[in-house]
């Protein structure tokens, strides 16, 4: 793990309130993998005073730049949405554990909506996975996506691009032709995933995301539970990318 002060190469607004940002590393890049995430000042001074977490979507390690997709949902994000070429960025990363990368095993990755953000870098370095994406409405980047996939899936809800629903249906139809499944999204989706795989005795990896407060282990803020009774992951440390047996969601998100 590093602390780098990073420059920012280019910060462009690809979709509505989603950003593509890309930034210069020396020493962070050097380590960075997929499903790693990078922890983010929102500002130079301390207001607000906390990091914010941000998925490692590709690192160009030829180039030293690190890409990162993210939504504006609140202060922190509306920061980095104002930032412009040649600002700085107060970064600590790579943090947590990432994705195992099983080139070997037929897989398939599954993203929704701005959880596609650490797939990119996981389907580079896959052997052509077949790829399932959900949007609400708005499309963004499945393009950076198609290059490296064997089939590929778009659903939105509204029918608008794609077929009308969700991923999760055309992975249902797939799963027996799958030895490994990623998946990245909301916790519907994560916790269906998890219940369609271990149904079928295929192997899964969920990206899971809480709030963060120090994103070293310290803290407990991201604590998540686990499938062990009374007992909680930091997603911080121990993930954010968990085997789908070591995590538990709660009521709410199963059927
Ligand atoms: C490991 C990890 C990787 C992530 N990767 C990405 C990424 O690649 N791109 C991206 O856009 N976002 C990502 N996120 C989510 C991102 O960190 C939050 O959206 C961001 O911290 C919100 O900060 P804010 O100051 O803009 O919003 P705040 O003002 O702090 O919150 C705005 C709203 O977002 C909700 N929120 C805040 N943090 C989270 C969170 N961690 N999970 C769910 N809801 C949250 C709040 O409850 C609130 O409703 C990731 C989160 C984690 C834990
Ligand atoms: S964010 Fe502090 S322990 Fe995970």
């Amino acid at each position: 793990m590093e602390r780098e002060i990073c420059s920012i190469v280019s910060n462009d607004r690809v979709a509505k309130d989603i950003y593509k940002l890309v930034i210069n590393s020396k020493s962070i890049i050097k380590e960075a993998s997929a499903g790693q995430f990078l922890h983010i000042k929102p500002s130079l001074n301390y207001d607000p005073l906390l990091r914010r977490p941000i998925s490692i979507c590709k690192a160009d390690s030829v180039k030293g730049h690190i890409m990162l997709l993210y939504r504006v949902c609140g202060k922190g994000t509306r920061l980095f949405g104002g930032l412009g070429q040649g600002d700085c960025l107060d970064i600590i990363g790579p943090l947590g554990k990432g994705f195992p990368i099983l080139k070997d095993k037929k897989a398939a990755v599954i993203g929704g909506g701005i959880g596609i953000a650490p797939l990119l870098e996981l389907c580079q370095n896959l052997n052509s996975p077949d790829i399932y994406m959900g949007f609400r409405d708005e499309v963004y980047f499945v393009d950076e996506f198609i290059k490296h996939s064997g089939a590929f899936f778009l659903y939105t809800e509204d029918g608008s691009r794609g077929s009308k629903g969700y991923p999760i249906e055309a992975l249902a139809r797939n799963i027996s032709s799958y030895e490994v499944v990623y998946a990245c999204g909301p916790k519907m989706m994560l916790s269906k995933v998890k219940e369609l795989c271990e149904a079928n005795s295929v192997e899964c990896y969920l990206s899971m995301e809480e709030r963060m407060g120090c994103g070293v282990g310290a803290c407990l803020v991201c604590a998540c539970e686990s499938s062990e009774e009374n007992y909680y992951k930091k997603v911080c440390v121990d993930g954010p990318v968990f085997n789908s047996r070591e995590v538990k969601f709660d009521d709410r998100y199963e059927r």
